[in-house]
Order: structure tokens, then sequence, then C-alpha cells
């Protein structure tokens, strides 16, 4: 096949959703209709359980997991499909907004009964800003759940979304009969056999058909009438360039444990979504189409074995044939590299590959030499944008606990930062070292890992920090950054980049420090322009 129909033919996205929507669920049934997996229950949840915080075990253990689901890649009517793994756990949301920047469009599941939810909406944000392509799957519909119609307006108003329904539910919970189907004008009844590989699909082209009425009874009939006839009144047409643009987002509706509206899900998706798109470079825009192989470092997952501390680095490709044992260019240490078992990943196991495409994640053995973010190239000095900082939302001081392992700690810290478990800051004033993340857990699954992979032993002491604020003023020069300097200096620190941050008790003290130096900027993100 040739490299360009090798490029048309792959999709690339993340399934996002608030954890126990059901994106473990439905991950699984694409994976049965592309018989990548035999059966149900191959495929293991990553999320962490509850109560999981002061269970290292268990951290680990979901560790390997993660590693296993990171991508899971299937064919379907030969369509080559990367899923990627995004962890739905608020404490590891950075892990998620990061793999967003590998993904090409993404589907949204929503639990009909809970509808949108906290991390969904933050999730869905990140994809908005990006123009992302969506489409939106609400799940569970053989349970009782919010009606259809308030959904869609819930979907619209707290994600900002412009839906457009492709499907339509008969019925809920008890009374769910099947979904009316716009795209391919038919109705598919729920018989709530998960193994029924064939489904009872029944071509409706004209919705008075009395056919209707034997299928799903009167009620059903005339109510779906009546609903199909308000849906093509209030929602736009679909039109595929809106999607692509991500103005758009067409809705589907089923029940990914029952296997039902999931094909047709999977249908609309392989014929709409994007192929492998370009991506900005701070240098230009790249097009997977060119010849010279150029690719970034979105996520790094660490051996668990602490006896190999060999890292995976996760690479996505963006444009030009991967092969292995070709020297690449290293751009951020200007050093050639060649990688002679890179990974590719299928839907349970990896191996290793000759040649990669754009679209594809290879895994690469690393001993240390990659950061999130990094990028290689054939030779060109390319730097891909948009893998940004988010503030922290817990801060803490880290102590070296074992005085005679100081070197350990130091060399722990950093490649755990690397791989962007947490954020590192160090105070201006006295040098010390103050961990931030996303969640609390997070500090446990570090201290665990500082010790049993770099035999460094930490401990942390609270610090009282609200929000930490990338420092951008308007003239470095200026008599009003120097006070701000001087005034400030006990909350001042530098990220690991060296750019400079300013760490706010309290929302407060930010909102007053901004009245007194108007012309100073403080972002919560580290990539502003
Ligand atoms: P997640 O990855 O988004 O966190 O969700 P996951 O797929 O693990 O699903 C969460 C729970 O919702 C699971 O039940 C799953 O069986 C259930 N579920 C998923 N899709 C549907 C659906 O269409 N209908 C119904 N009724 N339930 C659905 P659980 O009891 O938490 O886990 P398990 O013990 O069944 O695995």
């Amino acid at each position: 096949m040739s490299f360009l129909s090798e490029i048309q033919r792959r999709r690339t996205f993340g399934i996002i959703s608030h954890p126990d929507a059901g994106k473990t669920t439905l991950t699984e049934k694409l994976l049965l209709f592309g018989g990548a997996i035999q059966e149900a229950g191959a495929v293991k949840s990553n999320k962490i359980k509850k109560g999981a915080t002061s269970d290292f075990m268990e951290i680990e253990r979901q560790r390997g997991i993660s590693v296993a689901t990171s991508v899971l890649a299937f064919e379907y009517n030969g369509i080559k499909i990367n899923i990627l793994d995004t962890p739905g756990h608020k404490d590891f949301a950075e892990d998620t907004f990061r793999t967003l920047t590998a993904v090409d469009s993404v589907i949204v599941v929503i639990d009909v009964a809970k509808g949108v939810e906290e991390q969904t909406e933050k999730l869905v944000e990140v994809c908005r800003m990006r123009n992302i392509p969506m489409l939106v799957f609400i799940n569970k519909l053989d349970r009782e759940g919010k009606d259809a119609f308030d959904l869609l307006d819930e979907v619209e108003q707290k994600l900002g979304l412009t839906v457009c329904p492709l499907s339509f539910p008969i019925g809920m919970g008890y009374d769910f009969k099947g979904i009316y189907n716009l795209w391919e004008k038919n109705v598919n009844i729920f018989t709530g056999d998960p193994k029924k590989d064939i489904e009872d699909t029944v071509e409706i082209n004209d919705l008075n058909s009395p056919e209707l009425e034997k299928l799903v009874g009167e009620k059903h009939a005339n109510d779906l009438r009546d609903n199909i006839e308000l849906v093509n009144g209030i929602y736009p047409e679909f039109n595929k360039e809106d999607y692509l643009k991500g103005i758009q987002q067409p809705v589907f509706f089923g029940s990914a444990l029952n296997n039902f509206g999931v094909r047709e899900l999977l249908d609309c998706f392989v014929e709409i979504a994007p192929k492998p798109r370009p991506k900005q470079s701070e240098e230009r825009l790249v097009k997977p189409e060119e010849k010279d192989f150029s690719g970034f470092v979105f996520k790094i997952h660490a051996n668990m074995d602490p006896n190999h501390r060999n890292r995976l680095a996760f690479v996505k490709i963006v444009s030009g044939e991967f092969h292995r044992n070709n020297p690449y260019l290293h751009v951020r240490n200007g050093k050639k590299m060649k990688f002679s078992s890179p990974n590719a990943f299928f839907a349970e196991k990896k191996e290793i590959v000759d040649v990669s495409y754009p679209g594809d994640i290879v895994g690469l053995q690393d001993s240390g030499n990659f950061k999130i973010g990094d990028t290689l190239t054939e030779g060109e000095i390319l730097n891909y944008k948009g893998i940004p900082s988010f503030s922290p939302e817990h801060f803490r001081y880290i102590n070296n606990a074992d005085p005679m392992k100081s070197k350990q700690l130091y060399k722990g810290i950093d490649q755990l930062m690397d791989e962007g478990v947490a954020q590192l800051f160090t105070l201006e004033l006295n040098g010390r070292k103050v961990i931030g993340t996303v969640g609390a857990l997070q500090y446990e699954v570090i201290q665990y890992r500082l010790e049993h992979e770099y035999g460094a032993k930490c401990t942390y002491e609270n610090l009282n920090v609200h929000k930490a604020c990338w420092v951008d003023p308007e003239d470095t020069k200026s008599e009003e950054f120097k006070d701000f300097k001087r005034v400030k200096q006990r909350f001042l620190a530098k990220d690991k980049s060296g750019q400079l941050v300013f760490l706010a008790d309290s929302m407060f003290t930010l909102q007053m420090t901004e009245q007194k130096y108007p012309n100073i900027k403080f972002h919560y993100t580290s990539e502003f322009d």
C-alpha cells in the first residue's frame, strides 16, 4: 500500500468521559467489532478505584494496566484505528490533556442518567479550544435517565457544543425499544442481548409507514414521529465540514454494555472522522504527507521493574515514515538517535515494528533522554507546540529524608518531572523545592517510586499556595516589575524550564497583586502569547 493510502486510512482518537460513564465498556465493544479481541472483559479498566489512594500495590498494578491500554489499535473495514487512552480520574487530568495533543478527534461519552459531569466539562473545553472534532455518545439508554431533548440542551449549554443528533432513542430504561438512526434512516430494535452480533435493523425510509407501529407499538411510533420532526426543526443538518472544524458535534444514543448503537457510532466514525491532521510547530505547519519523518513525545511511561529502569516514550508520528534503526534528530539536545526496537501497539499487546505512518504511535525505549514535548525529526529543527503545563492544585515542599541519597533523590525527581508526573518549582529566595500536582494521589506515587525505583527517601511539608501563575511582564526592566520582584520575593519560583512563577497563597492575594501591578500578566498555564 502506498504511503498516501496508509495516511488516508488512519484514524487516531481518544474517548473522553467522566469516570463510570462507560469509556472502558465502549472501548471494548469497539475492539470487538474490529475483531481485535474475542470476548468481553478483555480490556481492563485502568481507572483508579475508590480507596486506592493508600494502597501502593494497587497504584503499581494500575500503572501496569495503563501501559497496556495506553494505545489500542485495530482494523475495521480496512481502516486502521488507534485509540489513545485518556485517564478519567481527575488526579491524572494532565495526562489526559497531553494525550489530547496527539489525537485527531475524540468521542465524548455521557451517562444518560448523570448527564454532563465535571471531568467531561473540563476535557471538552480543552478540545473545544483546539477545535478538535468531537462525536458524542450518550450511553446507558437501557437505564432510566434524563429526557433526550433535555440532555441535548444540557450538552449544548454546559459543554458549549452545537449538537446534531444522528440517532434518537425510542423509549428509555425498562421501556427502551431501540433507536432511530437518522444517518442511515433505519430503526434498530433493542433486544437486550449483548452477544447478538447481527442487529435487528429495519430500514424505515418513511417514518409514516405503518411498519413502525408493528415494530415499536403505536405510542412509541407516534412519539418518534413527533420527536424526529422536532429534531429536524431545532437542530442543524449534519455538515461534515463543520464537524471537522470542531463547530458541530454529531450525537449518538446507545448502550455500550448491551453493544447497542455502537456499530452505528463506529460506522459513522470511520466515514467522517479526520485522517491524521497537519500539526503546528513553532517554526511552521507540518503536513502528514511530507516525506520527512517528524513526531513528538506526548507521554512517558516508566518501567515497573526497578531492575530495568528503561522507560517507554510514546511518540505520535506527525509526518513521513518512521523506520526502525534510522537515525533521527532529538531536536532539544541536538543529537541523532537510532531505535532498534520501536514498539507498535495492538489491542492487547505491543510488537516491534519496522515502519510506522502518520497517525500511528510508536513506543521508544528510553534511558532518560526524553521529556514530554520533545520532537524527533530527520534533521530539521522543529518544535511542536501545545503541551502546556497547567497550574497545579496542590503544593508541598519536598525534603530529602536520607542525606546519603541526595543524588538519587534529585535524579529521581528530575526524571519523574520529565515524565510529567508532577511539576517542580524552585523558590527564588532559598532554592527550596516545591512539588505541585493536580491531585493528592501523585504525592504517594512520587514517594513510592522514589523509594522503589531510585532508592531515595523523601518527606513532604505543607505549603499554603492557592495557584501557580506564570509571570508575564510587559517590560522586564520597568520599575513596576522590579518592585514586584522585591515585594513578592518570598513567593517567586522558577519552573523546570526556568520560567518565573508566582505562587499566590490565595485568590485575594492574586487579585490584589494584579491590581497593584497592572502591566504584569499572570497566567494559569505555562504557554501564552
Ligand atoms: P469508565 O471506563 O468510563 O469509568 O466506565 P466503565 O466502562 O468501567 O463503566 C462503568 C460502569 O457502567 C460499569 O459497571 C459498566 O458495566 C456500566 N455500564 C457501561 N455501559 C453501560 C450501559 O450501556 N448500560 C448499563 N446499564 N451499564 C453500563 P460497574 O458495575 O461499575 O462495573 P462492572 O463491575 O460491571 O465492570
